[in-house]
Protein backbone atom coordinates (compact mmCIF):
# COMPACT_ATOMS: atom_id res chain seq x y z
CA UNK A 1 0.00 0.00 0.00
CA UNK A 2 1.61 3.69 -0.89
CA UNK A 3 1.85 5.66 2.48
CA UNK A 4 -0.37 8.31 0.89
CA UNK A 5 -1.65 9.38 4.34
CA UNK A 6 -1.06 8.44 7.72
CA UNK A 7 -2.46 8.72 11.33
CA UNK A 8 0.44 8.72 13.48
CA UNK A 9 0.91 9.21 17.16
CA UNK A 10 -1.33 12.38 17.08
CA UNK A 11 -0.45 13.94 13.75
CA UNK A 12 -1.40 13.42 10.02
CA UNK A 13 1.80 12.22 7.65
CA UNK A 14 1.37 13.01 3.95
CA UNK A 15 3.56 12.16 1.08
CA UNK A 16 3.77 15.28 -0.59
CA UNK A 17 2.59 14.99 -4.07
CA UNK A 18 3.87 17.87 -5.54
CA UNK A 19 7.45 17.27 -5.56
CA UNK A 20 6.70 13.52 -7.13
CA UNK A 21 8.57 11.99 -9.48
CA UNK A 22 11.46 13.36 -8.39
CA UNK A 23 11.50 13.31 -4.25
CA UNK A 24 9.73 11.75 -2.24
CA UNK A 25 8.92 13.92 0.70
CA UNK A 26 6.70 13.38 3.80
CA UNK A 27 4.58 16.25 5.27
CA UNK A 28 4.19 16.19 9.67
CA UNK A 29 1.11 17.99 10.27
CA UNK A 30 0.23 18.93 13.88
CA UNK A 31 -3.06 21.40 12.82
CA UNK A 32 -5.95 21.06 11.07
CA UNK A 33 -4.78 24.58 9.56
CA UNK A 34 -1.62 23.00 8.23
CA UNK A 35 -3.88 20.04 6.78
CA UNK A 36 -6.08 22.86 5.36
CA UNK A 37 -3.21 24.56 3.97
CA UNK A 38 -1.97 21.02 2.60
CA UNK A 39 -5.23 20.16 0.90
CA UNK A 40 -5.60 23.73 -0.51
CA UNK A 41 -2.01 23.61 -2.20
CA UNK A 42 -2.42 20.14 -3.92
CA UNK A 43 0.12 17.98 -0.96
CA UNK A 44 -2.52 15.14 -1.26
CA UNK A 45 -5.60 15.78 -3.89
CA UNK A 46 -7.79 13.30 -5.72
CA UNK A 47 -11.05 13.29 -4.42
CA UNK A 48 -11.24 9.84 -2.09
CA UNK A 49 -8.01 10.85 -0.20
CA UNK A 50 -8.78 14.84 -0.03
CA UNK A 51 -12.02 12.92 2.03
CA UNK A 52 -9.68 11.25 3.97
CA UNK A 53 -7.16 14.30 4.71
CA UNK A 54 -10.30 16.03 5.76
CA UNK A 55 -11.45 13.70 8.34
CA UNK A 56 -8.28 13.67 9.83
CA UNK A 57 -7.46 17.30 9.98
CA UNK A 58 -10.79 17.45 11.81
CA UNK A 59 -10.47 14.85 14.34
CA UNK A 60 -6.97 16.97 14.74
CA UNK A 61 -8.57 19.96 14.97
CA UNK A 62 -10.42 18.55 17.62
CA UNK A 63 -7.52 17.17 19.03
CA UNK A 64 -5.66 20.59 19.26
CA UNK A 65 -8.54 21.33 22.19
CA UNK A 66 -6.88 19.38 24.29
CA UNK A 67 -5.52 21.56 26.76
CA UNK A 68 -8.33 24.49 26.22
CA UNK A 69 -10.28 25.03 29.05
CA UNK A 70 -12.87 26.90 26.82
CA UNK A 71 -14.50 24.05 26.03
CA UNK A 72 -15.61 23.49 29.27
CA UNK A 73 -18.30 26.34 29.20
CA UNK A 74 -21.39 25.53 27.34
CA UNK A 75 -21.49 25.97 23.38
CA UNK A 76 -18.22 26.82 22.99
CA UNK A 77 -16.53 23.22 21.99
CA UNK A 78 -19.71 23.06 19.03
CA UNK A 79 -18.58 26.64 18.20
CA UNK A 80 -15.12 25.54 17.42
CA UNK A 81 -15.86 21.91 15.83
CA UNK A 82 -17.81 24.11 13.29
CA UNK A 83 -14.60 26.97 13.02
CA UNK A 84 -12.44 23.71 12.46
CA UNK A 85 -15.16 22.20 9.92
CA UNK A 86 -15.22 25.64 7.85
CA UNK A 87 -11.51 25.53 7.57
CA UNK A 88 -11.04 21.94 5.68
CA UNK A 89 -13.85 22.54 3.56
CA UNK A 90 -13.19 26.31 2.70
CA UNK A 91 -10.33 24.45 0.85
CA UNK A 92 -11.68 22.94 -2.77
CA UNK A 93 -15.31 22.99 -3.84
CA UNK A 94 -15.47 20.41 -6.62
CA UNK A 95 -14.74 16.72 -4.42
CA UNK A 96 -17.80 15.98 -3.34
CA UNK A 97 -15.56 13.44 -1.02
CA UNK A 98 -14.11 16.33 1.28
CA UNK A 99 -17.87 17.70 1.88
CA UNK A 100 -19.40 13.87 2.54
CA UNK A 101 -16.12 13.30 4.82
CA UNK A 102 -17.32 16.44 6.59
CA UNK A 103 -20.85 15.20 7.02
CA UNK A 104 -19.78 12.03 8.69
CA UNK A 105 -17.52 13.58 11.20
CA UNK A 106 -20.11 16.14 11.86
CA UNK A 107 -22.98 13.66 12.54
CA UNK A 108 -20.29 11.76 15.07
CA UNK A 109 -19.85 15.14 17.23
CA UNK A 110 -23.78 15.51 16.72
CA UNK A 111 -24.46 11.98 17.88
CA UNK A 112 -21.40 12.08 20.96
CA UNK A 113 -22.21 12.96 24.79
CA UNK A 114 -20.26 16.15 25.74
CA UNK A 115 -17.67 14.01 26.90
CA UNK A 116 -14.52 15.54 25.22
CA UNK A 117 -11.76 12.76 25.85
CA UNK A 118 -14.77 10.43 24.21
CA UNK A 119 -15.55 12.98 21.51
CA UNK A 120 -11.85 13.31 20.31
CA UNK A 121 -11.44 9.50 20.77
CA UNK A 122 -14.38 8.39 17.98
CA UNK A 123 -13.21 11.35 15.63
CA UNK A 124 -9.68 9.95 15.35
CA UNK A 125 -10.98 6.41 15.04
CA UNK A 126 -13.58 7.81 12.32
CA UNK A 127 -10.73 9.23 10.50
CA UNK A 128 -8.32 6.22 10.72
CA UNK A 129 -11.58 4.04 10.09
CA UNK A 130 -12.23 6.00 6.80
CA UNK A 131 -8.95 5.19 5.28
CA UNK A 132 -9.31 1.62 5.66
CA UNK A 133 -12.52 1.98 4.88
CA UNK A 134 -11.13 3.44 1.26
CA UNK A 135 -8.90 0.87 0.29
CA UNK A 136 -11.43 -1.81 0.56
CA UNK A 137 -13.88 0.06 -1.42
CA UNK A 138 -11.22 0.67 -4.33
CA UNK A 139 -10.96 -2.82 -4.48
CA UNK A 140 -13.81 -3.74 -4.90
CA UNK A 141 -14.27 -1.27 -7.61
CA UNK A 142 -11.62 -2.81 -8.97
CA UNK A 143 -12.94 -6.39 -9.35
CA UNK A 144 -16.31 -4.90 -10.05
CA UNK A 145 -14.74 -3.10 -13.30
CA UNK A 146 -12.08 -5.57 -14.34
CA UNK A 147 -14.25 -7.61 -15.68
CA UNK A 148 -15.03 -5.18 -18.79
CA UNK A 149 -11.51 -5.18 -19.58
CA UNK A 150 -9.73 -8.08 -21.26
CA UNK A 151 -6.42 -9.99 -21.82
CA UNK A 152 -4.20 -7.49 -23.94
CA UNK A 153 -6.64 -4.01 -23.47
CA UNK A 154 -5.11 -0.99 -23.37
CA UNK A 155 -6.69 1.48 -21.21
CA UNK A 156 -6.39 5.14 -21.76
CA UNK A 157 -6.63 7.45 -18.51
CA UNK A 158 -6.11 10.99 -17.68
CA UNK A 159 -5.10 12.62 -14.30
CA UNK A 160 -4.00 10.54 -11.46
CA UNK A 161 -7.09 8.40 -9.75
CA UNK A 162 -4.89 5.58 -8.48
CA UNK A 163 -3.06 4.70 -5.06
CA UNK A 164 -1.96 8.21 -4.73
CA UNK A 165 -5.61 9.46 -5.35
CA UNK A 166 -6.87 7.25 -2.71
CA UNK A 167 -6.42 5.39 0.47
CA UNK A 168 -3.46 3.05 -2.02
CA UNK A 169 -5.09 1.09 -4.81
CA UNK A 170 -7.14 3.86 -6.89
CA UNK A 171 -10.42 3.84 -8.72
CA UNK A 172 -9.50 3.86 -12.83
CA UNK A 173 -6.11 2.23 -11.84
CA UNK A 174 -7.86 0.02 -9.59
CA UNK A 175 -9.20 -1.42 -12.27
CA UNK A 176 -6.22 -1.83 -13.98
CA UNK A 177 -4.57 -3.16 -11.21
CA UNK A 178 -7.05 -5.97 -10.38
CA UNK A 179 -7.19 -6.88 -13.79
CA UNK A 180 -3.65 -7.55 -14.13
CA UNK A 181 -4.04 -9.53 -10.37
CA UNK A 182 -6.64 -11.52 -12.85
CA UNK A 183 -3.38 -12.53 -14.92
CA UNK A 184 -5.12 -10.21 -17.41
CA UNK A 185 -2.26 -8.23 -19.80
CA UNK A 186 -3.07 -4.47 -19.36
CA UNK A 187 -1.28 -1.93 -20.65
CA UNK A 188 -1.74 2.04 -20.33
CA UNK A 189 -1.86 5.22 -22.08
CA UNK A 190 -1.44 8.12 -19.06
CA UNK A 191 -2.08 11.40 -20.71
CA UNK A 192 0.03 14.13 -18.93
CA UNK A 193 -2.53 16.06 -17.50
CA UNK A 194 -1.78 20.15 -18.17
CA UNK A 195 -1.52 22.22 -16.61
CA UNK A 196 -0.69 20.23 -13.19
CA UNK A 197 0.81 17.18 -14.99
CA UNK A 198 -1.36 14.62 -12.64
CA UNK A 199 -0.68 12.46 -15.15
CA UNK A 200 2.89 12.37 -15.95
CA UNK A 201 4.18 12.93 -12.46
CA UNK A 202 1.91 10.53 -10.33
CA UNK A 203 -0.03 8.06 -12.84
CA UNK A 204 3.55 7.37 -14.93
CA UNK A 205 5.44 7.20 -11.24
CA UNK A 206 2.75 4.59 -9.48
CA UNK A 207 2.09 2.56 -12.26
CA UNK A 208 6.04 2.02 -13.22
CA UNK A 209 6.21 1.19 -8.94
CA UNK A 210 3.97 -1.98 -9.97
CA UNK A 211 5.65 -2.79 -13.42
CA UNK A 212 2.31 -2.05 -15.22
CA UNK A 213 3.15 -1.03 -18.66
CA UNK A 214 2.46 2.67 -19.48
CA UNK A 215 3.26 4.91 -22.22
CA UNK A 216 2.78 8.63 -21.65
CA UNK A 217 1.36 11.40 -24.50
CA UNK A 218 0.90 14.54 -24.20
CA UNK A 219 -3.07 15.52 -24.03
CA UNK A 220 -3.40 16.39 -27.63
CA UNK A 221 -2.42 13.27 -28.47
CA UNK A 222 -5.27 11.36 -27.56
CA UNK A 223 -7.19 11.83 -30.73
CA UNK A 224 -4.35 10.54 -32.30
CA UNK A 225 -4.35 7.77 -30.20
CA UNK A 226 -7.83 6.56 -30.24
CA UNK A 227 -8.09 7.18 -34.10
CA UNK A 228 -5.35 4.37 -35.01
CA UNK A 229 -6.96 2.04 -32.33
CA UNK A 230 -4.51 2.20 -29.79
CA UNK A 231 -6.75 2.03 -26.52
CA UNK A 232 -9.89 -0.17 -25.97
CA UNK A 233 -11.33 1.55 -23.10
CA UNK A 234 -10.96 4.80 -21.57
CA UNK A 235 -11.10 4.44 -17.52
CA UNK A 236 -11.10 7.80 -15.32
CA UNK A 237 -11.97 8.67 -11.87
CA UNK A 238 -14.24 11.50 -10.97
CA UNK A 239 -14.65 14.23 -8.21
CA UNK A 240 -18.42 14.51 -8.68
CA UNK A 241 -21.02 12.74 -9.83
CA UNK A 242 -24.27 14.79 -10.40
CA UNK A 243 -27.98 12.63 -9.66
CA UNK A 244 -28.13 12.46 -13.55
CA UNK A 245 -24.87 10.90 -14.02
CA UNK A 246 -22.87 13.99 -15.15
CA UNK A 247 -19.61 13.72 -13.67
CA UNK A 248 -16.93 16.32 -12.36
CA UNK A 249 -13.07 15.15 -13.30
CA UNK A 250 -10.13 16.64 -14.22
CA UNK A 251 -10.14 19.21 -16.74
CA UNK A 252 -9.64 17.41 -20.19
CA UNK A 253 -11.73 14.66 -19.61
CA UNK A 254 -14.79 16.08 -21.51
CA UNK A 255 -12.85 16.64 -24.50
CA UNK A 256 -11.96 12.31 -23.91
CA UNK A 257 -15.20 11.55 -23.80
CA UNK A 258 -16.18 13.15 -26.83
CA UNK A 259 -13.22 11.80 -28.66
CA UNK A 260 -14.32 8.17 -27.30
CA UNK A 261 -18.28 8.63 -28.28
CA UNK A 262 -16.76 9.55 -31.83
CA UNK A 263 -14.01 6.81 -32.23
CA UNK A 264 -16.45 3.73 -30.06
CA UNK A 265 -14.62 3.28 -27.48
CA UNK A 266 -15.74 3.01 -24.37
CA UNK A 267 -15.53 5.69 -21.92
CA UNK A 268 -15.76 4.39 -18.08
CA UNK A 269 -15.65 6.27 -14.76
CA UNK A 270 -14.30 4.45 -11.51
CA UNK A 271 -15.40 6.34 -8.26
CA UNK A 272 -16.65 5.36 -4.43
CA UNK A 273 -20.11 6.23 -4.06
CA UNK A 274 -19.32 8.85 -1.90
CA UNK A 275 -18.49 10.74 -4.98
CA UNK A 276 -22.06 10.56 -5.92
CA UNK A 277 -23.62 13.56 -4.83
CA UNK A 278 -27.61 13.16 -5.00
CA UNK A 279 -28.00 16.88 -3.76
CA UNK A 280 -26.58 18.17 -6.64
CA UNK A 281 -28.93 17.46 -9.79
CA UNK A 282 -26.92 17.91 -12.85
CA UNK A 283 -23.59 18.93 -13.98
CA UNK A 284 -24.40 22.35 -14.08
CA UNK A 285 -25.16 22.36 -10.45
CA UNK A 286 -21.37 21.20 -9.70
CA UNK A 287 -19.22 24.24 -8.18
CA UNK A 288 -16.20 24.26 -10.46
CA UNK A 289 -12.50 25.43 -8.79
CA UNK A 290 -10.37 27.93 -10.51
CA UNK A 291 -6.76 27.86 -9.58
CA UNK A 292 -3.64 29.98 -9.85
CA UNK A 293 -3.48 31.23 -12.99
CA UNK A 294 0.45 31.04 -12.29
CA UNK A 295 -0.41 27.00 -12.61
CA UNK A 296 -1.06 27.43 -16.59
CA UNK A 297 1.87 30.60 -17.37
CA UNK A 298 4.64 28.97 -15.08
CA UNK A 299 5.32 25.08 -14.14
CA UNK A 300 7.65 25.07 -11.25
CA UNK A 301 8.47 28.62 -11.32
CA UNK A 302 9.85 28.39 -14.68
CA UNK A 303 7.61 30.82 -16.86
CA UNK A 304 6.00 29.72 -20.10
CA UNK A 305 3.82 32.56 -21.10
CA UNK A 306 4.36 35.98 -19.69
CA UNK A 307 2.83 36.21 -16.37
CA UNK A 308 0.20 39.15 -16.77
CA UNK A 309 -1.28 37.16 -19.87
CA UNK A 310 -4.82 36.25 -19.51
CA UNK A 311 -5.79 32.82 -18.15
CA UNK A 312 -8.31 30.86 -17.51
CA UNK A 313 -7.67 28.01 -15.42
CA UNK A 314 -10.64 25.78 -14.57
CA UNK A 315 -9.17 22.50 -12.74
CA UNK A 316 -12.06 20.57 -13.57
CA UNK A 317 -14.89 20.22 -16.49
CA UNK A 318 -18.34 18.34 -16.19
CA UNK A 319 -18.65 15.12 -18.68
CA UNK A 320 -22.68 14.41 -19.48
CA UNK A 321 -23.85 11.64 -18.49
CA UNK A 322 -24.68 10.75 -21.98
CA UNK A 323 -21.04 10.31 -23.37
CA UNK A 324 -20.28 7.95 -20.49
CA UNK A 325 -20.29 3.87 -21.19
CA UNK A 326 -20.88 3.06 -17.27
CA UNK A 327 -19.89 3.79 -13.52
CA UNK A 328 -18.22 1.94 -11.84
CA UNK A 329 -18.73 1.49 -7.94
CA UNK A 330 -17.93 -0.22 -5.11
CA UNK A 331 -21.57 -1.72 -5.43
CA UNK A 332 -22.33 -2.66 -8.67
CA UNK A 333 -21.23 -0.83 -12.39
CA UNK A 334 -24.17 1.80 -13.32
CA UNK A 335 -25.63 1.41 -16.96
CA UNK A 336 -27.66 4.49 -18.19
CA UNK A 337 -29.73 5.93 -18.23
CA UNK A 338 -27.65 7.12 -15.20
CA UNK A 339 -30.46 8.95 -12.96
CA UNK A 340 -32.85 6.00 -12.73
CA UNK A 341 -29.29 3.37 -11.85
CA UNK A 342 -27.99 6.18 -9.48
CA UNK A 343 -31.44 6.89 -7.45
CA UNK A 344 -31.93 2.64 -6.95
CA UNK A 345 -28.64 2.44 -5.62
CA UNK A 346 -28.85 1.20 -1.96
CA UNK A 347 -25.22 1.86 -0.23
CA UNK A 348 -25.55 5.79 -0.94
CA UNK A 349 -25.30 7.64 2.16
CA UNK A 350 -28.02 10.43 2.53
CA UNK A 351 -27.10 13.27 4.89
O1 LIG B 1 -6.93 18.36 -8.89
P1 LIG B 1 -6.82 16.93 -8.47
O2 LIG B 1 -5.47 16.33 -8.72
O3 LIG B 1 -7.30 16.71 -7.06
O4 LIG B 1 -7.84 16.18 -9.44
C1 LIG B 1 -7.97 14.78 -9.31
C2 LIG B 1 -8.92 14.20 -10.28
O5 LIG B 1 -9.52 14.87 -11.08
C3 LIG B 1 -9.16 12.72 -10.15
O6 LIG B 1 -9.41 12.15 -11.39
C4 LIG B 1 -10.38 12.49 -9.25
O7 LIG B 1 -10.24 13.19 -8.05
C5 LIG B 1 -10.58 11.06 -8.95
S1 LIG B 1 -9.34 10.40 -7.92
C6 LIG B 1 -9.70 8.77 -7.60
Amino acid sequence: MYPVIEWKDGKVIMLDQRLLPAVEKFIVHQSHLEVARSIKDMVIRGAPAIGIAAAMGIALGVAELQDDPAIKKPGVLEAKFKEIVTAITATRPTAVNLFWAATRMEKIFRESPGDYPLLRDKLIAAAIALDKEDYEINRRIGHNGQALLSSGDTVLTHCNAGALATAGYGTALGVVRAAVEKGKKIKVIAGETRPYLQGARLTVWELQQDRIPVTLITDNMAGLVLKKGLAQAVIVGADRIAANGDTANKIGTYSLAILAKYHGVPFYIAAPLSTIDIETPDGDHIPIEERDPAEVTHFRGQMTARPETAVYNPAFDVTPGALITAIFTEEKILTPPFGAAIAALEGLRRK
